[in-house]
């Protein structure tokens, strides 16, 4: 007897997690046999699960919060792009037992503003981040892998913004939070990658007068949809792409990889995980 192809979200906590609608639904969606599921996995129980979970018929994982920067400790594999970034979010397990790992968090990323935003040029000008986390990361890898001159980086805790600057590189610029206003001047693409914005959390405060109204402005937080962030940046004429599709296009990857099939991401898609 055959098993049925199953892969996972690891994380903790996981019960928040869109990944197992979005790939259940792509799963029905192309008729494929499999499931995707969620799996709450403690800091400590992370070498066993992984070391468990072919035997168990997985063919592969993503990875969330906690684990993303751990579990490149136990990949056998590593892609350069998850190298750079330092962290891994999608996983393949091997017929022999060995662990695949890759990112996709920046492809996700771009392939959302490309979708939502078709003319964007990332070599227009500079781009402005908010925010030196683990998602900054991604996307500064991409951003730069796509072309942008040059990288303007506004942090809170600003030793963690010129980090980035020393890993990354002179292509980086770091700006004070208490002037991050200042980055939108010039800004061609814009980027909330903090949590500011998000439902019952605290709020977006910089002020966003300085917006260019060609630049493209998209946020990593998905709930809302419409953060009040986006909502200015719409105000000011610019572009606005909101950050479900980079959750959404992330998750591409993977599911190919897993089931043989490339999903779409469209609006039915987003309906799916929204529903
Ligand atoms: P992620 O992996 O999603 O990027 P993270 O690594 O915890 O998550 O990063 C969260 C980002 O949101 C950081 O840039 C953080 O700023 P600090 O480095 O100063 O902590 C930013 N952030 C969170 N709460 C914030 C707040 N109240 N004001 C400003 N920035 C905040």
């Amino acid at each position: 007897m055959t098993q049925i192809p199953r892969a996972a979200v690891i994380g903790n906590p996981i019960s928040h997690s869109l990944s197992p609608k979005l790939h259940n639904y792509w799963l029905r969606r192309y008729q494929l046999q499999g499931e995707y599921v969620a799996l709450q996995v403690a800091e400590d129980a992370l070498e066993k699960t992984l070391r468990q979970m072919p035997q168990d018929g997985f063919i592969g994982a993503n990875v969330t919060i906690p684990h993303k920067v751990s579990v490149m400790q136990l990949a056998d594999h590593i892609t350069d792009r998850a190298t750079l970034i330092g962290a891994a979010n999608t996983l393949i397990f091997k017929n022999d037992g060995k662990i695949f790992a890759d990112n996709t968090d920046g492809y996700g990323f771009i392939a959302n503003l490309r979708q939502g935003a078709p003319d964007w040029d990332p070599k227009a000008g500079p781009a402005a981040i908010f925010g030196a986390g683990g998602a900054a990361r991604a996307i500064i890898v991409a951003l730069a892998d796509a072309g942008v001159p040059e990288i303007l980086l506004a942090n809170r805790t600003r030793p963690k913004a010129e980090a980035l600057k020393t890993e990354f590189g002179t292509r980086i610029q770091v700006v004070d939070w208490v002037q991050a206003n200042l980055m939108l001047a010039d800004a061609r693409t814009v980027i909330n990658t903090t949590s500011l914005g998000m439902k019952g959390g605290p709020e977006f405060k910089v002020s966003l007068e300085a917006l260019r109204p060609d630049a493209v402005v998209t946020d990593i937080v998905y709930n809302p949809l419409r953060t009040p962030f986006l909502q200015a940046a719409e105000a000011a004429g610019c572009i606005t792409v909101d950050g479900l599709g980079m959750l959404l296009h992330q998750g591409v990857p993977g599911f190919e990889r897993w089931f043989g099939k490339r999903p779409e991401v469209d609006e039915e898609t987003r309906r799916a995980v929204l529903s």
